[in-house]
């Protein structure tokens, strides 16, 4: 008797915590534990399919990144010369019989393209877009106490369909998510500020919910960053039917605002109980602002003007391809702080979700763009053949999944569409923006734009004047306010792109050779006259359609009614590599190169927008004996730069009128050069370049010396190639092996050089003007990890890492 009630009370206790347990939401990371097969295969949807011979690895995954360099791709150079094709993942995973009678869901973050996802042998849908987020319910197919498998089919074989490197595969995040029968929908929250000052703010959380007919009690916290609660609303008895919204509002007193100097969150924790128990729990971050964009006098953020001093992006991360990983994505960003970068386009296309967290956390303004492309192609297989069925639907997708992120502030519907002008009576595109206006508007109030290349009034676009903002793709010379209110009225103006100036990180073509623009004719390419495929880091090669960094910058600097621009690129990406044919396979339009090393003119927009002095002396100086150079500063913070060549003073040099640099020409004598920038006779700041000798040794400097031993985090290690006295040297291009032991691995190397054929993926990796590049990534176990890095006739160098 004693058993029996004992044992009873044990069930009871179990069934009451299982009640709990089934009841709140559970998101589990669904990353590990994969299998992948490259090609076709009959029957890899089915549940009992035998995969035990595919190869074994974790999502984010991109396998283009891992094929080789091919000039034969029919993805073509503009690609990355890499290959698309077809790829199958299984996942065999085992769901509780406690999980039954709870809703099961599985969330794909991004799958470049075409995908089709399986369970159990059930198809649960296509999704052709490659950048947007989806979902899938599970419930009704999973085997509870059982096996599953999850079979997802990714479609990239059609090619080419990008003007970029797209990679190929499952390369963003998947969870599980599980939650009670009454819950929230996915997105299902919406939080606005419709008041905001510093004394207080109106904040509203709306909840969209489902549930089939249960009464819950629906109860929001707003809680600070500190944690601490500072309003809750409850509603009760809330009968929830098929779908239901609810709007809660709360004033908070005195908030602190979301700014980028001061990037401040706060979380609105919505829990719904039924019968006395949690049913679902859901967090939102959000941030309070107000913010303004105005025809005369640009963009302002919580009252104060802001120039959005941004840059466009592809979404690769260089040697790691696009699988996505939160530490590189905060690494480039960064990067882009520090030369005073404070906005960030995600061209053309919905970003990984990590990247707007990071915005949010880090204080970036972006502009969130949909589509490179509407119903008229830019490359033979791209979207354009899944518009029309699909760009309502991705675009509310977009919407609710990113419009909470206070870092998004201007939705772009779409980069150079061809639509801007009507073809043969075709006025399409006008009503293709109308409706994308309408749906957004349905979501948001955030102002919309197109990014137009074409300017002039025949762009319907434009002319349709549905978009609150007018954005123009370079044409700086129309970017006065005059011109811009002439041809489209009073309305705020933003540069969505701009530059397209061509650079490679360390190499400089001398005067003589470098007084050249782009050519008129596509089939002559630029060529270096000193190294082909490689372009001057003087300010003096751009499309075009584009303008040097500093012609942009005078102009951007000039008219206050500009509120933002976003230059073309923050980074190199792979692909588009233009204006130069195989083998150059990444582009080259990058304020940093692929590997993240910043080119010269990143220091340029570091001493106009950081608050850090800067004197930034280029190029190196390693000539031949009485060549003339050119010798370049960038500076700030003081009113006269002097150069000195072995002590020789080269003169002393100011910034006149809206000069952007000074320049010496001074014939090359080997040994140090040395500039002094002052204010009022004062330094400020101070630099020494010494003629490099021969290449002797490797020094490797980890960008941080611990990560966490989480299976994903990063250490991004420079190897420097250097003479005996520890110098630089500038066109070392030694082949340096690696070697790692320890609980991690090398995820990619890399060297900026746009034409290497080397594998990303290898252990070895030649040096390019000096620089390398080896990223370590943890294998999920604590312990030390010690990569060694060695070549022939230099001495070896090693590094340990601490996986935490
Ligand atoms: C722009 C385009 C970008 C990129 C760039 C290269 O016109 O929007 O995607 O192709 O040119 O200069």
């Amino acid at each position: 008797m004693q058993l029996i009630r004992y044992s009873l009370f044990i069930i009871s206790i179990l069934f009451q915590c299982s009640g709990y347990a089934q009841s709140a939401r559970v998101r589990e990371d669904f990353d590990n534990n994969w299998t992948f097969h490259l090609g076709e295969v009959a029957h890899a949807k089915d549940l009992d399919f035998e995969d035990a011979a595919w190869r074994k690895l974790n999502v984010p995954h991109d396998w283009s990144i891992e094929l080789p360099f091919d000039s034969t791709s029919p993805t073509n150079n503009g690609g990355g010369a890499l290959r698309g094709g077809l790829g199958w993942y299984r996942k065999t995973f085992t769901v509780p019989a406690t999980d039954k009678g709870r809703i099961i869901y599985i969330d794909f973050d991004g799958v470049y393209r075409n995908s089709e996802v399986f369970i159990n042998g059930h198809s649960l849908g296509m999704r052709p877009n490659g950048y947007i987020s989806f979902r899938y319910e599970l419930s009704q197919f999973l085997n509870y106490g059982g096996r599953n498998v999850i079979a997802v089919k990714v479609d990239n074989s059609q090619q080419p369909n990008s003007r970029w490197y797209s990679g190929s595969g499952i390369y963003r995040n998947v969870w599980l998510v599980k939650t009670g029968t009454t819950h929230i929908e996915n997105w299902g929250s919406y939080v606005t500020t419709p008041s905001v000052s510093t004394s207080s703010a109106k904040v509203t959380v709306t909840t969209s919910l489902t549930g089939t007919g249960e009464y819950c009690d629906v109860t929001t916290t707003i809680v600070n960053a500190a944690g601490a609660p500072v309003g809750t609303q409850t509603q009760k008895g809330l009968h929830i039917g098929s779908l239901q919204t609810l709007p809660q509002t709360f004033s908070i007193a005195a908030p602190v605002l979301w700014s980028l100097e001061n990037p401040y969150l706060y979380k609105a924790v919505t829990k719904v109980m039924s019968k006395g128990k949690v049913t679902d729990e859901y967090t939102t971050t959000f941030g309070i602002r107000s913010y303004k964009f105005d025809g005369d006098k640009g963009f302002f953020l919580n009252g104060k003007q802001v120039k959005i001093v941004g840059v466009c992006n592809h979404h690769d991360l260089g040697c790691l391809g696009t699988a996505v990983n939160t530490r590189a994505l905060e690494r480039q960003l960064q990067i882009l702080k520090g030369m005073g970068v404070n906005g960030i386009r995600t061209s053309h296309n919905p970003p990984a979700p990590e990247l707007l967290d990071l915005c949010d956390k880090m204080g970036f303004i972006v502009m969130d763009e949909a589509f490179d492309m509407w119903k008229r192609s830019k490359t033979q297989f791209d979207y354009s053949k899944d518009f029309d069925e699909w760009y309502k639907q991705d675009l509310k997708d977009q919407v609710l999944r990113d419009r909470n992120h206070p870092s998004v502030f201007i939705w772009s519907v779409g980069n150079e569409i061809p639509e801007q002008h009507a073809k043969e009576g075709d006025t399409s595109g006008v009503a293709y923006l109308r409706e994308m206006q309408r749906i957004i508007r349905g979501l948001d109030d955030r102002p919309t734009v197109t990014a137009n290349n074409h300017i002039d009034n025949n762009n319907q676009l434009l002319k349709s004047g549905i978009n609150e903002l007018i954005g123009y793709n370079y044409h700086h010379e129309s970017w006065t306010p005059d011109a811009v209110q002439q041809t489209w009225g009073h309305k705020p103006f933003i540069v969505t792109e701009s530059v397209s100036a061509i650079q490679t990180r360390g190499h400089y073509d001398m005067p003589s050779d470098s007084m050249r623009m782009w050519p008129q004719r596509w089939d002559q390419p630029v060529k270096n006259a000193n190294t082909d495929l490689t372009c001057s880091a003087y300010e003096n090669c751009y499309t075009p359609w584009g303008a040097t960094h500093m012609a942009t910058l005078k102009t951007f600097l000039k008219y206050e009614s500009i509120g933002g621009m976003f230059v073309w690129t923050g980074f190199d990406y792979i692909g588009e590599p233009t204006p130069y044919p195989w083998p150059a396979r990444s582009s080259y339009f990058g304020i940093v190169d692929l590997a993240g090393f910043p080119k010269d003119v990143y220091y340029l927009y570091q001493s106009l927008f950081t608050t850090k002095d800067v004197l930034h002396v280029f190029p190196h100086w390693n000539w031949k004996p009485g060549q003339l150079v050119d010798m370049w500063a960038y500076y700030n913070h003081a009113d006269e730069v002097e150069l000195f060549v072995n002590g020789k003073s080269q003169g002393i040099k100011k910034k006149a009128g809206d000069d952007l640099h000074v320049m010496w020409r001074v014939p090359f004598e080997a040994g140090k050069v040395e500039a002094v920038s002052r204010k009022n006779g004062k330094v400020v700041a101070t630099q020494v370049i010494i003629t490099a000798g021969e290449p002797a040794k490797i020094i490797l400097q980890a960008d941080r010396n611990a990560i966490k031993g989480d299976g994903k985090d990063l250490s991004f290690v420079t190897v420097k190639v250097v003479d005996k006295e520890g110098n630089l040297v500038p066109d070392a291009a030694n082949k340096i092996q690696f070697k790692i032991t320890g609980p991690g691995f090398i995820a990619g190397v890399d060297n900026g050089c746009q034409t290497s054929l080397e594998s990303f993926k290898g252990s070895e990796h030649a040096a390019f003007n000096g620089l390398c590049l080896a990223v370590v990534q943890s294998n999920g176990k604590p312990g030390i990890i010690k990569l060694q890095a060695q070549s022939a006739g230099l001495a070896a160098a090693a590094i340990d890492i601490m996986g935490k």
